[in-house]
C-alpha cells in the first residue's frame, strides 16, 4: 500500500467492513450455490485490497474475516467431513511479470541466487471442483468437497459413481492412510447434455461446465450423479502417513501407477522461461481441450523446497495460478432491455448479435447501470467490444467509436420502470436505479423465485413458469398466498397433472419446516443474505421476535451493522411484511427449532464480549458462542462498548488497546469461572489487569 495515502483508521475500519461483506457474499454465492456473482479477478482484487488494509492495521483482523479462511461454510446437506491436511487455494498471477516475480519470490526464499533456475511443473488449471479422497490401506474411504479448506461435504456415495474413480489403489501404492487431492469435472458436451435435458424438463439452466460438476456431486441422491459423466484428475497429495516421492513430476507419475487419471498435458520446465512458453501455448490452445480450464498451475518440482518454501497465510509458497486473460470478441447491439431484480434494481443488459468468445456463443451482455452506460457512451446500434471473463456472463468492455452508425442517438435510461410503470429512483451515493413501485410484478416474481429456491424455502417443482402463472391468475400475490393454495387451483395450471400438482402441494407443505435463518434468508430482505439470515435467527431465535425488535438491538448483533439493521427494521416496518407474517401464521409455516443457537440465559444481557490472542481450553467461536447463549454479545474490536476483554495466550495491540479504553481484560481461566459458576458471574471480583 502506498504510505503516502494511507487512510485514516476509520476510513479502513468501513472499508473492511465493507469488504468482508462482499467477499462473505462472493464466496456463499461461489462456494455454496455454485452462482458465482464475479469474474475471479474481480474477487482477488477485492480480496488483495482487504489483505493489504489488514497488513496496514493489523489490529482490525478479526477472526470471522474472509482473509482467515479458504472458503465458504459446507452446506449442511451432507455430513461433514474434517480434511486431515486443510485444502488450501492458490495465489494468482495474471501476466509474465508477476510470474517472474513468483520465480524471484521463490528463489529468495530458498536462498538461491536470482539467475539460478528452478524446476517446475507446469500443469493445467482444471475448472472444475476440488474433491479429496481418503484412502486407507488402498481403499477408498471417504470423498469429500473442499468446503471451507479445513472441512467440506463428504460426498462419498457420489463419487463412486465416477467411472474413472479407484475404489481400491493398485498394489504398489501406500499401505497406510493419504489423501489424494484432484479436481472433478464435465467435458463440455456431457455439461451441454446435462442442459439440453434441463431446458425440456423447463429447469435453470447450468451456468458453466463447473457450475454443472458442483450440481451433479452435490445431488443427494446419487443414481442423479451416476447419470451423468464425471471425470476425476488426481495432482496432489494431502495427509500422507508413508513416504511422499521426491517431486511433483514424480507424484504425478505415482498417482497413475495408483491407478488415477492424471491429465496429460503437465510439464516439467526447467526454468520459468519454459513455463512462460507453456502458459502462452496453452492460453492458445485451450479450445482444442474438450473441457475447461482456467489458467495454469505452477509448482516448485522438488517437495523439499515446497517444504522449504512453506505456506502464507491462504496459500503455498511453491505454487501459483497464472491465470488466462479475459476473452473479447467484437459484436453489434440490437437493443437494451432494462431487467427489473427482485429488489426492484433494474439493471440494462445489451442483446447482441450472437458471437463466440471462448468457445462460447453469446447474445446478451451486461452493462451494469446507468452510469456504466453513460460512461461508455453504449447506445443501440454500436459495434462493441465484449469480454467474457470465465464464467459469468459477458459486459460491454467500450464502444467502437469509427463504426457507430451516423444517425445513433445518445440511450436514455428509463424513468419508469419497464415492467409495471412506476417512478424509477436513485438514492444518493447508489449506482443502481429502483423502481419503487410496491407491487411491481417483475419484483414479485423474482421474490418468490427466491422464496422457493434452494437456500431459502427450497420448493421443488416451484419454477419460473408456474411462478409466471400462478400470478397471472392472481391465485398469488406474495409468498404468503402459496400457504393458501389447494389441488383445484394448482390443477388450472397449464400442464399440471394430479401428479405434480400433489407434488407441488406437498413440497409446498414440507418447506413450512425449514429451519428459521432459512425462513429468514427467504423473506429478501435487502443486505440480508444467508449468513446474516442465520447471524439473525440465533440471535432472536423466532420471526415475531425478530420483527419486533428495534434498530439498536439488530445493531447490537455481531456481524450486523447498521446498514442491514436499517434494512431489517425498515422491512418489518411495511404493512406489506406484517400481511405475509400473518399469512405464514396462520398456514402455520413453523420453523424448526434452533439449534443451540437462541439465547438460553440472560446472564451476559447487555455484556460485549470481545476474546483475543490464544484460548487453551476452546476455540475462539465455541467461546463466542457461549456468550450469545448466555444472552451476551461477541464482538471482534474493542471499543468503548466492550464490557469484557478476554487475553489468551500471546494477546497483542487489542489488550493494550482495552487498557488504555478501561475496559475489563479478563484471563481465559477467569472467564471460564464465569462461564461454569454463574454466581460468580460478574468480574466485579475477579482480577482485573
Ligand atoms: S494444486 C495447494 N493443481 O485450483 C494447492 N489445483 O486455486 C493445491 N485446480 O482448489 C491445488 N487444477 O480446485 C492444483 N492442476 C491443478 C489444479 C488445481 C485445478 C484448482 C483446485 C484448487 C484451485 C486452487
Amino acid at each position: 500500500m502506498n504510505p503516502t495515502s494511507a487512510p485514516s483508521v476509520e476510513t479502513a475500519t468501513s472499508r473492511i467492513e465493507t469488504l468482508r461483506k462482499e467477499l462473505e457474499h462472493h464466496n456463499y454465492r461461489y462456494y455454496v450455490l455454485d452462482q458465482p456473482s464475479v469474474h475471479d479477478s474481480v474477487y482477488d482484487g477485492l480480496m488483495r485490497e482487504l489483505i493489504d488494509l489488514e497488513a496496514a492495521f493489523p489490529e482490525l483482523i478479526a477472526p470471522d474475516s474472509p482473509t482467515q479462511r479458504v472458503g465458504a461454510a459446507p452446506s449442511r446437506v451432507f455430513k461433514s467431513h474434517s480434511h486431515r491436511a486443510p485444502m488450501l487455494s492458490l495465489g494468482n498471477a495474471f501476466n509474465e511479470a508477476e510470474l517472474r516475480e513468483f520465480d524471484q519470490r521463490v528463489k529468495r526464499g530458498l536462498g538461491l541466487e536470482p539467475n539460478v533456475a528452478v524446476e517446475y511443473v507446469a500443469e493445467l488449471k482444471i475448472d472444475g471442483l476440488a474433491v479429496s479422497l481418503t484412502y486407507q490401506v488402498r481403499r477408498l474411504k471417504v470423498g469429500a468437497t473442499r468446503g471451507d479448506g479445513f472441512s467440506g461435504e463428504d460426498v462419498t456415495p457420489n463419487l463412486c459413481t465416477l467411472r474413472g474413480l479407484p475404489l481400491w489403489l493398485q498394489d504398489d501404492a501406500p499401505d497406510g492412510e493419504v489423501e489424494v487431492r484432484g479436481e472433478v469435472f464435465l467435458s463440455f458436451e456431457e455439461f451441454e447434455r446435462i442442459n439440453a435435458e434441463r431446458e425440456a424438463r423447463g429447469e435453470a439452466l447450468y451456468a458453466n461446465p463447473r457450475n454443472s460438476a458442483a450440481g451433479s456431486l452435490r445431488q443427494l441422491d446419487s443414481s442423479i450423479t451416476a447419470g451423468r459423466r464425471l471425470h476425476y484428475f488426481a495432482y496432489a497429495l494431502g495427509y500422507s502417513d508413508r513416504a511422499r516421492p521426491e517431486s511433483q513430476s514424480e507424484l504425478l507419475e505415482a498417482l497413475r501407477l495408483w491407478g488415477f487419471k492424471t491429465n496429460p498435458n503437465s510439464v516439467l520446465c526447467a526454468g520459468i522461461d519454459a513455463v512462460l512458453e507453456f502458459c502462452t501455448r496453452w492460453d492458445a490452445g485451450r479450445h482444442t481441450l474438450n473441457y475447461a480450464t482456467d489458467g495454469v498451475v505452477v509448482k516448485v518440482n522438488s517437495l523439499t523446497y515446497q517444504d522449504e518454501l512453506g505456506y502464507v497465510s491462504r496459500s503455498p509458497r511453491w505454487a501459483i495460478a497464472y491465470k488466462y486473460p479475459a476473452e473479447k470478441a467484437r459484436t453489434i447491439i440490437r437493443d437494451i432491455q432494462v431487467q427489473v431484480g427482485r429488489t426492484g434494481a433494474l439493471t440494462p443488459v445489451a442483446i447482441m448479435e450472437p458471437v463466440e468468445v471462448g468457445g462460447v456463443v453469446v447474445t446478451r451482455a451486461t452493462l451494469h447501470n446507468e452510469d456504466e452506460i453513460r460512461r461508455k457512451d453504449v447506445r443501440i446500434g454500436d459495434t462493441v467490444v465484449i469480454q467474457r471473463a470465465g464464467e459469468v456472463i459477458p459486459e460491454v468492455l467500450e464502444v467502437v467509436l469509427e463504426a457507430r452508425p451516423q444517425n445513433s442517438a445518445e440511450y436514455r435510461f428509463p424513468s419508469h420502470c419497464p415492467v409495471c410503470g412506476a417512478d424509477v429512483e436513485r438514492q444518493e451515493g447508489e449506482a443502481v436505479a429502483r423502481c419503487v413501485g410496491i407491487a411491481c410484478p417483475a419484483q414479485v416474481a423474482a421474490n418468490l423465485r427466491h422464496w422457493a429456491s434452494r437456500g431459502a424455502m427450497d420448493i421443488e417443482g416451484l419454477g419460473p413458469a408456474q411462478i409466471q402463472q400462478l400470478l397471472a391468475k392472481g391465485l398469488v400475490t406474495n409468498p404468503g398466498g402459496l400457504y393458501c393454495l389447494t389441488l383445484e387451483q394448482l390443477l388450472t395450471l397449464e400442464r399440471s397433472a394430479e401428479k405434480s400438482a400433489q407434488n407441488l402441494l406437498n413440497a409446498i407443505e414440507a418447506s413450512k419446516r425449514r429451519p428459521l435463518p432459512r425462513l429468514v434468508f427467504a423473506l429478501g430482505i435487502r443486505h440480508v443474505g444467508e449468513t446474516v439470515a442465520r447471524l439473525l435467527a440465533d440471535r432472536f431465535g423466532t420471526l415475531e421476535r425478530l420483527a419486533g425488535a428495534t434498530v439498536d438491538e439488530l445493531n447490537s448483533v455481531q456481524g450486523v451493522g447498521p446498514q442491514i439493521a436499517e434494512s431489517t427494521h425498515r422491512f418489518f416496518q411495511q404493512s406489506e411484511a406484517d400481511e405475509v407474517l400473518r399469512k405464514l401464521r396462520e398456514a402455520d409455516v413453523m420453523p424448526e427449532p434452533m439449534q443451540g443457537g437462541e439465547a438460553r440465559s440472560d446472564l451476559f444481557r447487555g455484556k460485549t464480549f470481545v476474546f483475543t490472542g490464544t484460548l487453551l481450553t476452546m476455540q475462539r467461536t465455541a467461546a463466542e458462542a457461549k456468550v450469545r447463549e448466555l444472552g451476551g454479545n461477541a464482538s471482534s474490536s474493542v471499543s468503548r462498548a466492550t464490557t469484557y476483554l478476554v487475553a489468551g495466550e500471546k494477546a497483542g495491540s487489542k489488550a493494550e488497546k482495552a487498557r488504555t479504553l478501561g475496559v475489563n481484560v479478563l484471563s481465559e481461566e477467569d472467564f471460564l469461572q464465569m462461564v461454569s459458576s454463574p454466581d460468580n458471574a460478574t468480574a466485579e471480583g475477579l482480577s482485573v489487569e
